[in-house]
């Protein structure tokens, strides 16, 4: 059985749909979701689905070798699910390889600091982009710009909004990063 423990900072929508995923097989546990920002969604959607969420500290995540070891019985793998925060040096040493992040661009493009959730996609529209994507990704010590996993792709139409892009954006999470954290884990 492996372990995973998601990070979130939101809504949480995608940790949601990685708890429900992995809920029915039995190869994988979500032990525990972790979230840095006091009252988000991820809290409720956590409540319902009986899933432990505890809230950390920016602190915590920097500087306390507590938080780590307390990782290393939880996980062995950590999955970034809308997590804003930049991964530490020492917490990618302690997870070599075993950290993986979903960004909602075709990086190399859209992505670095600032760029998350809408603000990307209000990029993309700015720039007149045809398509854009989902990137899924190891975690190293710059922002967005681990070894790539997996990425897909959508059209864009010249009438799709910001907010029609998150949808098909989330269309594509939602089908693919499960999937694709199965496919890293049980090897
Ligand atoms: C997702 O679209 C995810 O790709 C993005 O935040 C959203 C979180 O939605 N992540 C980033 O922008 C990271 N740079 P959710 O909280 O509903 O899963």
């Amino acid at each position: 059985m492996k372990k995973i423990v998601v990070f979130a900072s939101g809504s949480g929508s995608n940790a949601e749909n990685i708890i429900n995923y992995f809920n029915d097989k039995g190869n994988v546990l979500v032990t525990k979701v972790y979230c840095n920002k006091k009252g988000a969604g991820i809290f409720n959607r956590c409540k319902r689905l009986n899933k432990e969420c505890v809230l950390f500290s920016k602190n915590e995540l920097f500087s306390s070798d507590d938080f780590i070891n307390q990782l290393k019985k939880e996980a062995d793998y950590i999955v970034l699910a809308g997590f804003l925060l930049k991964i530490p040096s020492k917490l990618i040493e302690s997870f070599p390889d075993k950290i993986i992040n979903i960004h909602p661009a075709l990086l190399p493009k859209y992505g670095g600091k600032g760029m998350y959730g809408m603000n990307v996609h209000n990029a993309v529209k700015e720039n007149k982009e045809t398509e854009t994507g989902i990137t899924i990704h190891f975690v190293n010590e710059n922002y967005d710009e681990g070894a790539i996993i997996f990425q897909a792709t959508t059209k864009l139409e010249d009438t799709d909004s910001p907010e029609d892009i998150a949808q098909k954006i989330h269309t594509l999470e939602y089908e693919h990063f499960p999937k694709v954290i199965a496919s890293v884990i049980i090897q």
